[in-house]
């Protein structure tokens, strides 16, 4: 039995026979879960959003982060900064719309007003407080640390973490690919996708890396767009049934270190950055050719190339992933128990991007990765029905030892076992006083 207080014992890896095994109570179990909140949530760094939700000073979003309440504001001076999301008085909420652009917001139990830079500039009556009473000691409180990777904004709970850029580590490279897409660089489309997974929060995790199960979850979505590709009479250069077949052979997976992974891969269809399939439309075709020159004229054929014909998955440890695939989504979950998730998607996209293929883009966004869409449904049954198996309690062990032996493979499971590694150095490290 493992002691579960302890954290340890819940990984088994066997180099030499191949093997990985991850205890099902990692699923399961509150005592874990909190030890993930201290251990991992409190000491990674945690992405919030991004810069260009914020283009002018004042504006502000509401945002849950690994289930605390913040929000993000840009103040008068330009920057960002990542505040609790309570009032200095006696604890109401401060930000109570999700998004907007304010001078000041004003508490509304009894009207503290502070800055966007987090300045307490109103206090109703505050002699009453006597001499003694100081406004700079009540300004909101903000996160021990919030930096950005080009425009990309983390918050981190502890001081004392490593610089954002360091922590990245390969994902930058990953996340350079994204964020390249048009010289004037990559922004947020307004509206987000938020959703619920009766499932723990490592599932999706995985999930968003698996290769493996894409064929055989997907298999409606993978039919569908083979007979839009019939009818429209014009199959890419790879088709659908070449695809499914190079599916499970070409590609690589990446372990970037810091518990980062990603896979990447031929796209099997278009890309609305610029990969014209005939499912985009023939007035479509004219703004890619654009949009590829300008990426080719920057960059060279090599990397354009990449950037253009290659989908990639990425995950940042703990808990954003990029998924740059028919469009780019990004999306971040958090566990509010073990059996459940709250999960939140947006959809990036170059800026300057024509009209045209921002339309497709935000077709593909919802088509296949929304709550609504081919995908997103197939994988909740997926995760939802492996947390249901957790409870037979009979098995006691997962196995995510596929390709251990072989170089790897978006269809292997190393993307899991770099997830796993790091979560279980963090969760059997001792736990330091907080900085
Ligand atoms: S709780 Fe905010 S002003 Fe009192
Ligand atoms: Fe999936």
């Amino acid at each position: 039995m493992i002691d579960e207080r302890r954290f340890e014992g819940l990984i088994e890896e066997d180099e030499a026979r191949g093997s990985f095994r991850v205890h099902r109570s990692t699923m399961t179990s509150a005592d874990i879960l909190a030890g993930e909140r201290a251990r991992i949530f409190d000491t990674c760094w945690i992405y919030v959003g991004h810069a260009s939700e914020l283009p002018k000073g004042g504006d502000f979003v509401r945002r849950d982060v690994a289930g605390r309440p913040l929000f993000m504001a840009r103040g008068q001076d330009g920057a960002i900064r990542t505040f609790y999301n309570t009032c200095t008085h006696r604890g109401a909420t401060i930000c109570r719309q999700a998004a907007g652009n304010a001078k000041v917001l004003q508490c509304f139990y009894h009207a503290w007003t502070f800055d966007l830079q987090g300045a307490l500039v109103g206090c109703p009556d505050e002699a009453s407080y006597g001499g003694s009473f100081d406004r700079g000691e009540h300004g909101l409180k903000q996160v021990a640390r919030c930096e950005d990777y080009r425009g990309f904004v983390f918050a981190a709970f502890r001081a004392d973490i490593e610089p954002l850029e360091r922590y990245l580590a390969g994902a930058k490279e990953y996340l350079d690919l994204v964020i390249d897409a048009s010289e004037a660089g990559v922004e947020i489309i307004r509206g987000s996708n938020h959703y619920t997974i009766r499932a723990n929060w490592k599932l999706l995790a995985e999930n968003s890396l698996d290769g493996y199960h894409a064929l055989p979850t997907h298999e409606t979505y993978f039919k569908y767009v083979a007979d839009l590709e019939k009818d429209s009479g014009k199959a890419i250069e790879t088709s659908p049934t070449g695809a499914a077949t190079s599916y499970l052979t070409v590609g690589v997976a990446r372990d970037l270190g810091n518990g980062h992974a990603v896979t990447e891969k031929l796209a099997p269809w278009g890309r609305p950055l610029a990969r014209w399939s005939p499912l985009f439309g023939e007035e479509t075709r004219v703004d890619m050719e654009q949009a590829r020159a300008a990426i080719v004229a920057r960059f060279g054929e090599a990397r354009a190339q990449r950037m253009c014909d290659n989908s990639r998955n990425l995950l940042i440890f703990p808990n954003l992933v990029v998924n740059d695939v028919m469009g780019v989504t990004v999306r971040t979950f958090w566990p509010v128990a073990p059996d459940e998730m709250r999960v939140t998607a947006w959809e990036l996209a170059p800026i300057g991007e024509s009209a045209r293929l921002r339309s497709k883009r935000l077709d593909s966004f919802l088509t296949f990765l929304g709550p609504g869409g081919f995908a997103t449904p197939d994988d909740m049954e997926a995760l939802e029905s492996c947390q249901q198996g957790f409870r037979c309690d009979g098995v006691e062990w997962n196995n995510i030892s596929r390709g251990m032996l072989r170089e790897p493979r978006p269809v292997d499971e190393l993307q899991m076992r770099t997830f796993w590694r790091q979560w279980n150095r963090l969760i059997a490290s001792p736990l330091a006083a907080p900085v």
